[in-house]
């Protein structure tokens, strides 16, 4: 993670969105340019494979502020979402949006994204916890990202929590996602992965082990958040071959060697924490020490990481979690590219690759995650198409 493989002096030559070479300028000067090749100048500039994004929760409708006055007040996450607020206080406006506003939701966020150097984005639904409104969320994320020339991954999180309705009958609920749900969205080819929250107040390990199951059977990958506020056993949740366990919070150290040993990456977010005011982080240091793959997202969502920004998660990971600078570009590029299982076309600049690049103002790496509330982002490009 250390090593980032810094060109100085160096160039790259992209074609019809993707890279074709890359070196030093004197190198990548002696191919042949077509004659209509452009040529952006980047002395003095840091130039990045754009930032591969592997959780947000992008489609809601409304910032949860009553939460957040609540929070300030005294209340922790769990007491809000106890006492009807958290998750469930989503809902209603996702079930009330139609696909084209959540669309409307969801491409701006995209945007925003782009805005600040991430070009790959995974996306899950997560707020309507009903059938009609769980492929609503992810028929949105679809025409959204056909609105956006980056690249777009899409989750299936109808286990987000149990909707109000089956408080009583969470087994009907998760029936539901089972046999209806992830049938639904396979068939309809609305989303590469199932993700569960498998956690207290949310889902049960074998609750989650059922949806996980049902997903692997229909031909979905899995993603799993896990060790949010409370340690979980990952042997069995190992068992249907995550491409991320996410948060992991509360990482139990008799797991550490089981994690290193599988291509599980370990998904941290610690814009959740930066934002819900905790003290305490997860522990990155202990899970690169062990061997673990660590990826860095910014959890994009209305309850606890209201932020597209990756380079806010790099300054916090470094900050707040020891991260190197070096560790934290690694973990937000290549890194989450292998977290979303993509690592051959993303997260990294060689021949061959998607021309995902991301250009900042900026004469060193490490000021990247040194400079905090200002975009230091000036140009990106999706696929060789820039920004818009
Ligand atoms: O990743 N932990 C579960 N899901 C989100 C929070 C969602 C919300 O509060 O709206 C997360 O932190
Ligand atoms: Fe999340």
């Amino acid at each position: 993670m250390l090593d980032l493989g810094v060109v100085s002096d160096g160039a790259l030559l992209t074609h019809r969105g993707a890279i074709v070479a890359l070196g030093s300028t004197d190198e990548v000067g002696r191919h042949t340019l077509a004659a209509d090749a452009e040529e952006i100048d980047c002395r003095g500039k840091v130039v990045l494979p754009g930032f591969v994004d592997s959780h947000t929760h992008p489609v809601f409708t409304t910032p949860r502020l009553i939460d957040f006055e609540k929070r300030i007040a005294g209340a922790s996450y769990e007491q809000i979402a106890a006492a009807g607020g958290g998750i469930r206080s989503s809902i209603r406006g996702v079930r009330e949006a139609s696909v084209g506003q959540l669309a409307g939701h969801v491409l701006r966020a995209l945007q925003e994204m782009a805005r600040q150097g991430t070009t790959t984005v995974e996306a899950k639904s997560g707020y309507g916890l009903s059938l009609e409104s769980e492929l609503k969320s992810l028929q949105a994320i679809k025409i959204a990202s056909q609105g956006w020339e980056g690249t777009v991954v899409s989750t299936l999180l109808g286990a987000h929590v149990v909707p109000p309705e089956y408080r009583d009958r969470p087994e009907a609920y998760v029936a539901l996602i089972c046999e209806q749900m992830i049938p639904a969205a396979a068939g309809q080819k609305l989303a590469s992965y199932v993700d569960v929250f498998c956690e207290r107040g949310a889902f049960t390990p074998e609750q989650s082990a059922k949806i996980l199951r049902a997903a692997v059977e229909h031909g979905l990958k899995t993603r799993v958040h896990v060790c949010q506020l409370t340690e979980a056993e990952l042997a069995p949740l190992l068992e249907f071959h995550p491409a991320s366990f996410d948060h992991m919070d509360y990482v139990s150290e008799a797991d550490l060697p089981m994690l290193a040993q599988s291509p599980t990456v370990a998904t941290l977010l610690p814009a959740a924490n930066y934002f819900l005011g905790l003290d305490r982080f997860p522990d990155a240091r202990q899970l690169i020490d062990a061997g673990a793959a660590v990826a860095l997202a910014t959890d994009y969502n209305p309850g606890t990481s209201p932020t597209p920004s990756m380079p806010l998660v790099l300054s916090v990971a470094c900050t707040h979690m020891k991260m190197s600078p070096a560790e934290a570009i690694t973990a937000a590029t290549i890194n989450g590219a292998c977290a979303l299982q993509l690592q051959h076309r993303k997260g990294s600049l060689e021949p061959g690759k998607d021309a995902d690049i991301a250009i900042f103002d900026v004469q060193d790496y490490r000021e990247l995650a040194y400079w905090f509330g200002v975009n230091r982002c000036e140009r990106v490009y999706l696929r060789g198409t820039a920004r818009a």
